[in-house]
């Protein structure tokens, strides 16, 4: 017997995050990947608009026989993951707990300090502070929308020494400075790409990347389920696929960047053709 099909899906580029980590947890997995790289980024778009491009990423990834979903985007975890549980019925895992989780347990062992930093729909949505507050109302949170950083992040502007990404950067942090949180949590799956320059402007903070802590929890699930238990279970014949709404060849050679390694190729998806009742 095969083992199930995992599918994930992002915006864009920035869930490649959680998948890449998904990937070195979980070598032999057959993993389908989406990237909605023609209509990111979700942020800045309404609630609404956000739920019925998640609704259709999902069933494009259950079109490709994905019997479970990471939802390895800040956004749609903080927007959409309720609908989505309630429509379709496979497990769903967001990026917002597990990282709320690893930002309180190493902040209870500091001051309790923590910076959310998200797309404008995450830090409305307030999903990040709510799990801090049932974990410790006493914790001290401050949270910033970071736009900018998305199209900095898809476009490959984010490494150290890129000016226009450590001038967004410097705008949106240099407040945090007197603050000094003991953790960052990088609710968005694309921050991760600006790590290096996030930390020099805040370096005593630790960085919490929410795709990897939710990779963490999804590789865990499988380690425990029968199937991987299975003794006959092997991987399916495709160990992963990668599909975009936007261009196949632009996508397969960004996507080898956030993934540290070459993928052979893409192809490209017509998402609004699953629209339900189509
Ligand atoms: N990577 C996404 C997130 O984690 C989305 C960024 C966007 O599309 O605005 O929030």
């Amino acid at each position: 017997m095969p083992l199930p099909v995992i599918g994930v899906f992002d915006s864009g580029l920035g869930g490649l995050t959680g998948f890449r980590k998904l990937r070195e947890l979980l070598p032999d997995h057959p993993l389908v990947y989406f990237g909605d790289t023609a209509r990111v980024p979700y942020g800045t778009k309404s609630n609404d608009t956000i739920v019925r491009f998640a609704k259709q990423d999902v069933r494009f990834l259950l079109s490709q026989s994905a019997s479970s979903v990471f939802i390895a985007c800040g956004t749609v975890s903080s927007v959409a993951l309720d609908d989505l549980r309630a429509t379709f019925g496979i497990p769903f895992t967001g990026v917002v707990e597990p990282a709320a989780r690893e930002a309180f347990r190493i902040a209870s062992s500091k001051e309790g300090k923590v910076l959310i930093l998200g797309t404008d729909a995450t830090i409305r949505s307030r999903s990040y502070e709510s799990k801090l507050i049932t974990l410790d109302r006493g914790l001290s949170i401050r949270k910033k929308a970071c736009p900018l950083f998305v199209p900095l992040a898809e476009n490959l502007h984010a490494g150290r020494g890129d000016r226009a990404a450590e001038a967004a950067a410097h705008s949106y942090l240099d407040e945090f400075v007197d603050f000094r949180p003991d953790v960052i949590i990088l609710g968005c799956t694309h921050f991760p790409l600006l790590s290096d320059i996030i930390s020099d402007i805040l370096p005593d903070s630790a960085l919490i990347s929410a795709g990897e802590e939710a990779a963490k929890e999804v590789a865990a699930a499988v380690s425990k389920s029968p199937s991987r238990r299975r003794k006959n279970a092997s991987p399916s014949c495709v160990k992963e696929a990668f599909f975009t709404s936007g261009d196949a060849n632009t996508f397969a050679s960004d996507a080898s960047v956030y993934l540290g390694r070459k993928i052979e190729k893409a192809e490209h998806v017509h998402i609004e053709s699953f629209e339900e009742d189509t």
